[in-house]
């Protein structure tokens, strides 16, 4: 095993802990900014580190169609490639292709799509996707997974769980670097509490050095999916890592980190950020209102981030949409936004506060108790 796990506080559930990995010491909860093509869209990595990012999530399918791994490979790896010293994480890729390309067609062997590049039929066995993965370097590498959306129903969800399971046997066995990379498994098996049982003891019995709940946040409703993680969290081993993939807006993350959940991914802040929305304790808040344009205030007079002490709301309503800069900001201020809420959930936990945290969270998000 490449990583230690080690819980320094508790409150119930919900657990803080120093997430030691080959390049960076972490402290859960924790979110992972989303670097699809090894960067995160508008900051350096000097921003992030600025900014405490100390994980960046990277996806394998991009990453593999340019500028392949072969060259990150010989370029001495995508730590050295994106100049980015602290820990990586890729997700395997099969995921990515069903969501982006609706072309995808599971079977046994693999995920076949076809490629954004020439038009060609590709095919990602499990085997291929960790020959990728350990080609790249990351910290913490993904299974190939069979995921299917939670919303749908019937046989096709067992299907996916079982064949989760076949290929994580696969992935292992194609792994060649446990000495420094992490292979996490995929919990999956939709909104069904036996086949999410099914495979959660699966996966345990393979002895993994860390493991993800994997299937959420595809459009089923909140209890669904608080009751899916509480399920999985409960049935994960105390002593690894629980990694909610996909996770989310800050609410799901308080909730998920309240039922013992440890690490998150999402595209959300630095997305929403393009579109000019800025993530506040209050909830959000549109930049692209007419109500900003001569609004002298920061974006969140409460935080303490580079943004929001050299800039006014007026000056980021004026940029957004005209200019990159504009956007910029925006993500730099969102991902501030995300890390500053793991480091409150990690520093509340541990100082045996978490309740009075979370409630001061729930009061300024809902003010008005709805
Ligand atoms: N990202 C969000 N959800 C998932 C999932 O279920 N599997 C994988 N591999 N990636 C994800
Ligand atoms: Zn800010």
């Amino acid at each position: 095993m490449a990583l230690r796990f080690e819980v320094l506080g508790r409150f119930n559930r919900a657990r803080a802990a120093q997430l030691t990995l080959p390049h960076f010491a972490c402290q859960t909860p924790l979110f992972m900014p989303v670097g699809t093509q090894g960067t995160i869209k508008g900051l350096t990595t000097d921003q992030l580190e600025e900014i405490g990012c100390q994980i960046i999530l990277g996806n394998t399918y991009h990453l593999a169609l340019r500028p392949t791994s072969e060259l990150i490979d010989e370029l001495g790896g995508l730590h050295k490639f994106m100049n980015w010293p602290r820990a990586l994480l890729t997700d395997s890729g099969g995921f990515q292709m069903v969501s982006l390309l609706h072309l995808a067609d599971i079977t046994e062997k693999g995920v076949t799509f076809q490629s954004p590049v020439d038009g060609k039929p590709m095919l990602l066995t499990p085997e291929e996707s960790i020959q990728i993965q350990n080609r790249i370097g990351a910290d913490i590498i993904m299974a190939l997974d069979d995921v299917v959306r939670t919303t749908i129903t019937g046989p096709r969800i067992e299907e996916a769980m079982y064949r989760t399971l076949r290929w994580v046997d696969r992935c292992i066995a194609a792994h060649k670097r446990p000495h420094d990379q992490n292979l996490f498994g995929i919990v999956q098996g939709g909104l069904d509490p036996v086949l999410r049982d099914i495979c959660v003891r699966g996966l345990v019995d393979r002895n993994l050095p860390g493991y993800a709940i994997g299937g959420l946040a595809g459009g089923e409703d909140k209890d669904s999916f608080w009751r899916v993680v509480a399920q999985c969290t409960a049935a994960l081993p105390e002593d690894k890592p629980r990694y909610v993939m996909g996770v989310g807006y800050p609410l799901d993350i308080v909730v998920c980190s309240a039922l013992g959940a440890d690490m998150y991914d999402c595209v959300y802040p630095t997305r929403t950020a393009r579109f000019g929305t800025a993530l506040v304790p209050e909830g959000v808040l549109k930049l692209k209102h007419n109500a900003m344009v001569n609004d002298t205030r920061p974006i969140d007079p409460t935080c303490a981030c580079m943004v929001c002490k050299n800039y006014t709301r007026a000056y980021i309503h004026c940029l957004v949409t005209k200019d990159a800069m504009g956007s910029q900001l925006l993500s730099y201020h969102n991902l501030y936004y995300m890390l500053q809420l793991s480091r409150n959930l990690h520093s509340s936990i541990v100082e045996g506060r978490f309740p009075e945290f979370v409630c001061d969270f729930l009061q300024k998000m809902f003010p008005k108790g709805d």
